[in-house]
């Protein structure tokens, strides 16, 4: 939608958090399957290409959910260019707003087994309810050893934060569509809505992750007479239901939690 035959703001603010991000899940991805870590989910993969990209271990599966019609987009450019996975990748036709976890299930998700749970690109498009319901239902279906990453940002990007990204007239409308499709999100900072579920939580920002992969911060995120928000990204950990239950019986009569 913005402009590619020029210099836009816009565009290459939207270009360098991508490419700021991409690196963080790839770490997050990796650093789980060094722990062992063999089920990796991503929620709203859309066209997600790390069970092709990363070499990860071949015993390792990747469950892609999404709607029907992307997952089946992507297949087809997938067989068009003989692309094969470096490990077991399950597609997972499913609604997020409807009974996702059991399609995963089906699909051979073996939830007292560790896993690695991707919401990359998805809670900025989710309002407070539908963030907590979605974390909810992870944690419900986090049995064995849980890890996560996710990202949003510090406080809600309405219009004119949006409308903040660019000075360039032709980028205005790009921006304002790009604000219709954002949602508040989740009501706390990650540290707090993480741990209200019992998940660990550390996080760090998209700038601080452009600048470490050398690439130039643009303006947008570091000015921030503009308002926009701090862009976190964060990655949480869950010990086992069966650690959590050994934990509580062995905690020592008359000592508080
Ligand atoms: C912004 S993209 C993120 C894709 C990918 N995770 C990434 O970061 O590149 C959002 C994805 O959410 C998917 N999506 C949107 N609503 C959905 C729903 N109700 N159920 C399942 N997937 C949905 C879209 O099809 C799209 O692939």
């Amino acid at each position: 939608m913005a402009r590619t035959d020029g210099p836009s703001e816009l565009w290459v603010s939207f270009r360098e958090y991508f490419a700021g991000r991409t690196p963080f899940y790839d770490r997050q991805l990796l650093d789980a399957v060094d722990r062992g870590v063999r089920q990796v989910v991503l929620l709203a993969a859309g066209l997600d290409a790390r069970a092709f990209r990363l070499a990860l271990p071949h015993d390792t599966t990747v469950f892609e959910v999404d709607s029907d019609p992307v997952l089946r987009f992507k297949q087809e450019n997938l067989d068009r260019i003989g692309a094969t996975p470096s490990c077991r990748r399950v597609i997972v036709p499913a609604d997020l707003r409807e009974d996702w976890s059991s399609a995963l299930i089906d699909a051979g998700l073996r939830t007292d087994q560790p896993i690695l749970w991707v919401a990359e690109g998805l809670l900025m498009y989710l309002d407070r309810i539908e963030s907590d319901r979605l974390l909810s239902v992870i944690t419900a279906q986090t049995r064995g050893e849980g890890s996560i990453a996710t990202e949003y940002p510090a406080r809600f990007p309405d219009a004119a934060i949006f409308a903040a990204l660019t000075t360039l007239e032709t980028d205005r409308a790009a921006a304002a569509a790009m604000a219709s499709l954002v949602r508040s999100g989740p009501a706390e900072p990650p540290a707090e809505w993480l741990c209200r579920y019992g998940w660990s939580c550390s996080s760090t920002d998209v700038a601080s992750e452009i600048a470490a992969s050398r690439r130039k911060v643009p303006a947008v995120f570091t000015d921030w007479t503009r308002g926009v928000p701090v862009w976190l990204l964060s990655g949480g950990r869950r010990p086992s239901t069966s650690l959590r239950q050994v934990s509580v019986a062995e905690r020592p009569r008359g000592r508080r939690a």
